[in-house]
């Protein structure tokens, strides 16, 4: 297993500097891990990721308490032994909605984020749900970025979406079929609107 160090420099190493930034495939061939069902002896690594990822993180009660709602399904992604990554999703009738997702500090870049988007796409149907949603907050630039780079589109702003910062989310989705026939959002924030008054 790579330690954490060597894994950014390998990632870097296979892509090259010629590499797309966003190449799919390349960063597939990056850091290959499993992606299965998150069970209870997992939640130690998962707080570990999640209190290094966010300022405002959940505790473990708020995972406790969301993944004993029937719709709510947690994975993580695993690379040799070790825990790297999680996702926490619900299931509507027609989209899944991801609410927590995170790749551990020293294991991003290397392609993780993106094996775990893409296994949480191949769960969408023709028929049934075609849709993946999420709620960014608007100041979490480099989520938005990673998501628009996986097919992501920006649809609409919550005002004031969060409690404890008031900052606005941006709703992110991305459609099984294209975001063609979407109403194209244009970004604007807080500041623009000021600006515009
Ligand atoms: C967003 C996140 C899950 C991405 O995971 P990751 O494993 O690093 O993503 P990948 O390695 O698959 O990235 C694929 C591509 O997305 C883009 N990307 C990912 N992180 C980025 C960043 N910080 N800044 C700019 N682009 C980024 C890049 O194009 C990247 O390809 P590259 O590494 O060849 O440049 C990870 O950065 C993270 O855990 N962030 C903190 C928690 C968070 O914000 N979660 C989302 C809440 S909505």
């Amino acid at each position: 297993m790579a330690s954490p160090a060597t894994c950014r420099l390998r990632c870097k190493a296979r892509l090259g500097k010629e590499a797309p930034v966003n190449s799919k495939s390349a960063t597939k061939a990056a850091l290959s891990v499993q992606i299965r069902w998150m069970i209870r002896r997992d939640m130690a690594e998962v707080l570990q990721i999640e209190r290094s990822s966010f300022e405002y993180h959940w505790t473990e009660a708020d995972f406790l308490h969301c993944l004993r709602q029937r719709n709510c399904i947690g994975m993580v992604a695993e690379y040799g032994n070790r825990v790297v990554g999680f996702m926490i999703y619900e299931l509507f009738k027609n989209r899944l909605h991801i609410l927590n997702f995170a790749v551990a500090p020293d294991y991003r870049h290397c392609g993780i984020g993106n094996q775990m988007v893409a296994k949480l796409a191949n769960k969408l149907s023709q028929q049934r749900r075609e849709f993946i949603t999420l709620d960014v907050r608007e100041t979490n630039l480099q989520a938005q970025i990673f998501f628009r780079g996986q097919g992501f589109q920006a649809t609409r702003v919550l005002r004031d979406h969060y409690q404890d910062t008031s900052e606005d989310a941006y709703v992110m989705q991305f459609a099984l079929h294209g975001n063609e026939n979407q109403q194209r959002f244009e970004a604007s924030n807080r500041i623009a609107d000021y600006e515009e008054a």
